[in-house]
């Protein structure tokens, strides 16, 4: 893998043929830090594709689990193929008992984010090390939603449950959370969110994990430092804060007082805006499509939100083509499922796992380590003083 330096005057690195911003605006806008065959964000048409296919033709069509196969063999499975990978996940979907020991200790109120990261360390130390391998990527995957389903059950007072064989990943999540068979529908709905939560280019906790497998570190640690990165606000942490801005607002005759008075006191309207996307998120007009779901308030009350909130981000930020982005309706859609506000970005983990696994593949194969440069602002030769003669 080619990696950019980043010099401090910007210009094109001719070496690795890759291109930096002509302005340096800060956080690594327009850097091309990777090469990847896995996933392309084009912002300004609005399109996302996995190794080619647009994800707006597969959210419908595909499963989870057919989108792990795409990402980490790089084509479709036919049905004998998706059999077996369905195999190899149903067999690693056991919780391992390092992982529950380390929920067992975590305090009712801990972060299921945290609780996570916490789980994955433990277990990560206990077994997984060495050279990332795309078995370690299956156990991580299968063991996502069984730890997050552990956890939430431990916090009310119940026993973890089995994985049923049978079920797939998502109807899996649901009834592992709930105790019993999810609707379909719901399955349907969150697989179709799993598949497009998968991968996005170099975002921010994709980043982190391929900085880390560069280092050659082991795949668990790259996926702990990713999940720390997706918990922000700024990237995944985002969706229970759309849901929390949408129960502060309560009603649609209040919500355009409320919006207005949030981006004019500076604050930032959950769900919206985009480093990449100048146009609409594509995924947010499938995730408003399987919206559907929620009860007719709720529903109601979203759109009207999106409405009035595009309509006054244009208004009083013009120029920065703030569009929804995949976290808006993503809140409605895993409300609707059954899943509880602080398990929205979980699960957007429990769906990048493929992607950030598999970036991790990608990056170990064709290793360079990650290390860009820095540009100094501070004194360039300060005069020394021995401690026993400094004033200050
Ligand atoms: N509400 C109000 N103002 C906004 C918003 C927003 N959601 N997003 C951007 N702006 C304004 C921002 O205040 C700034 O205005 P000004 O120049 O007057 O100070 C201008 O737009 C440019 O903002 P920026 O911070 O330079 O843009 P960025 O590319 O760094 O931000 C973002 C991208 C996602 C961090 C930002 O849009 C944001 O904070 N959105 C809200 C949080 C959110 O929805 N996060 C989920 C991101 S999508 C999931 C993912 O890919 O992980």
């Amino acid at each position: 893998m080619a990696v950019l330096e980043v010099n401090s005057s910007n210009t094109k690195n001719e070496a690795s043929g890759l291109t930096t911003v002509k302005q340096n605006r800060g956080g690594l806008e327009g850097v091309v830090a990777a090469t990847t065959a896995l996933s392309k964000v084009e912002g300004a048409a609005g399109r996302l594709i996995y190794r080619g296919y647009s994800v707006r033709d597969l959210a419908h069509t595909t499963t989870f689990e057919e989108i792990a196969h795409l990402l980490w063999f790089g084509h479709l499975p036919n049905r004998a193929e998706l059999s077996d990978l369905k195999a190899r996940l149903a067999a690693e979907r056991t919780l391992p008992e390092v992982a529950l020991a380390a929920l067992r200790i975590l305090p009712p109120e801990t972060a299921p984010m945290d609780a996570l990261r916490t789980a994955i360390s433990a277990w990560g130390a206990c077994a997984i090390q060495n050279k990332p391998t795309l078995e370690q990527a299956i156990a991580l995957t299968a063991r996502f939603p069984l730890i997050l389903a552990a956890f939430y059950r431990l916090r009310i007072g119940l026993d973890p449950l089995d994985a049923r064989p049978e079920l797939g990943n998502a109807a899996n999540y649901l009834y592992l959370m709930h105790g019993r068979m999810p609707a379909e529908e719901f399955v349907r709905a969150l697989d179709s969110y799993m598949v497009m939560l998968s991968d996005h280019g170099m975002n921010a906790s994709t980043f982190t994990a391929r900085v880390v497998a560069s280092t050659e570190s082991d795949m668990a640690s790259a996926i702990v430092a990713a999940i720390g990165a997706l918990k922000g606000p700024l990237h995944g942490g985002a969706p229970s804060k759309v849901l929390d801005m949408l129960r502060a607002i309560g009603t649609i005759e209040q919500s355009e007082e409320w919006l207005r008075d949030t981006i004019t006191g500076g604050g930032r309207l959950m769900g919206f805006g985009h480093r990449i996307y100048k146009t609409t998120d594509p995924r947010s007009e499938e995730l408003k499509e399987l919206a559907r779901l929620a009860n007719s308030h709720d529903l109601a009350l979203a759109k009207h939100v999106e409405e009035r909130a595009l309509a006054l981000l244009d208004e009083l930020k013009p120029g920065h083509e703030i569009h929804t982005n995949v976290e808006f309706y993503s809140s409605v859609v895993l409300d609707a499922v059954g899943l509880p506000g602080d398990f929205f970005t979980p699960t957007f983990a429990a769906s990048r796992i493929i992607g950030w696994t598999a970036h991790v593949l990608e990056q170990s194969a064709n290793n360079r380590l990650i290390r860009p440069n820095s540009d100094y602002i501070g004194p360039l030769q300060a005069h020394f003083v021995p401690i026993d003669e400094r004033s200050n």
